[in-house]
């Protein structure tokens, strides 16, 4: 297949690109604007690879898009470029609204554009994978899950701003006729995730020895997710799915945050033992704002419908991402000394204050 990837430059895109280009065989664009979040070394393995194509741009620039596509003439597009990080949403929601709504808004149009100059086995065989998260269903309690028809109540300026790029991709299909199917992760966590997100964060913050900070009491639950098990999904989505229809991913792997803190440091004493044990660098830090309780997914139609399984159980995962970050830092320094080096991100000044 040849397919034109968005965002393939960050930690789930790459993941994606890596698969497609190294085991699927498939010929792929990347496109991304390669913001803090991009980086083309995660890519490094796909470089030069015949079928691999990159473009620097922004999914905002309806011109650039309409020339990818004339130019690469893409069977399917998954797109994944998004402002993707909630505390960096709530500092400041503009690059999100951008990005997530009108850039999704920009590449549908792009796409409906060039799906009209299609001939009609093209047209049909066309596929427009719009990559979205569990965070637009909003906070659940103790019990339940998230499925696909949970009603949409999201509560950051990141998640609305993904339900409202949902909802454009739902909108182009029923109005234009465009393929669109639109996929919703849980918690993804693997190699080359940037380390703002809570696992590489602490893993690399453990390293340090510096704090590693939970927010509130540590009681939030999340469902994680290895990140190619992830890719697998959204593949059998693209090549199995059904245009207008919605799946939900996840890892049936809940854990609260303070216990999966507690196995990072745990996993890196064993292999790196050092003066005290990591959990005293555990520090309870003010809470994030509109915090989301819990995640969970119930991803019964993917499996059954598209004949996915995740392959990776948590504690094999969280494995091989410790093992990973370990042997990889060139991939990481950089990044902690360029770009993000931990500091906290997305308080209120007055919440702060107060908290
Ligand atoms: P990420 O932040 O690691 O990567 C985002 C990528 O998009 C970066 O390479 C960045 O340069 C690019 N990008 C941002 N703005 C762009 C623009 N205007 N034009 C072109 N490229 C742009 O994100 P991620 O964690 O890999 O998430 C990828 C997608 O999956 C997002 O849509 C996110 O909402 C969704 N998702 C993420 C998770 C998760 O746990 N990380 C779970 C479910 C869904
Ligand atoms: O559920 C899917 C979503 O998962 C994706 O759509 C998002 O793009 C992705 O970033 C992720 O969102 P979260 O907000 O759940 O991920 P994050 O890693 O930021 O936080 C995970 C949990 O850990 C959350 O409850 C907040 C908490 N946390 C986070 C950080 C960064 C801490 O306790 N301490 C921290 O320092």
């Amino acid at each position: 297949m040849r397919i034109l990837v968005t965002g393939g430059a960050g930690f789930i895109g790459s993941a994606l690109v890596r698969h497609l280009v190294l085991e699927r065989d498939a010929e792929v664009l990347v496109v991304d604007k390669l913001t803090y979040a991009g980086d083309r070394r995660s890519l490094r393995d796909c470089e030069g690879r015949p079928g691999f194509g990159f473009l620097q741009a922004d999914i905002c620039d309806r011109a650039r898009m309409d020339a990818a596509f004339a130019e690469f003439r893409p069977e399917a597009v998954m797109h994944l470029a998004a402002e993707s990080h909630v505390d960096r949403s709530i500092a400041g929601a503009a690059p999100f609204i951008e990005t997530n709504i009108h850039g999704t808004f920009t590449l549908l149009e792009a796409a409906r554009g060039y799906h009209a100059t299609l001939d009609a086995a093209a047209k049909q065989a066309f596929r427009f994978l719009h990559v979205s998260t569990d965070e637009v269903f909003g906070s659940l309690g103790p019990t339940g899950a998230f499925c696909e028809t949970t009603p949409y109540d999201p509560r950051s300026p990141y998640s609305a701003s993904k339900a409202a790029s949902d909802h454009l991709a739902r909108a182009w299909r029923e109005t234009y006729g465009l393929p669109t199917l639109v996929t919703n992760c849980s918690n993804n966590y693997g190699p080359y995730h940037f380390p703002e997100k809570l696992i590489p964060l602490i893993i690399l913050n453990a390293l340090d020895g510096k704090e590693l900070p939970v927010y509130g009491d540590g009681s939030n639950i999340r469902d994680w997710l290895f990140v190619e098990d992830h890719a697998r999904a959204l593949v059998a989505a693209v090549e199995r799915g059904v245009p207008g229809e919605t799946y939900c991913i996840g890892g049936r792997s809940e854990r609260r945050n303070l216990e999966v803190v507690q196995v990072i440091c745990d996993l890196l004493d064993q292999r790196l033992p050092a003066a005290r044990p990591r959990r005293e660098q555990i520090r309870f830090v003010t809470d994030r704002p509109g915090h989301d309780q819990r995640y969970a997914i119930d991803c019964g139609k993917v499996e059954r419908e598209l004949g996915w399984r995740q392959q990776e159980s948590f504690e094999s995962g969280i494995a091989r991402t410790i093992d990973w970050y370990l042997a990889n830092d060139w991939w990481w320094q950089p990044l902690r000394q360029q770009r993000y080096a931990g500091e906290r991100l997305g308080l209120i000044p007055a919440l702060a204050k107060a908290g």
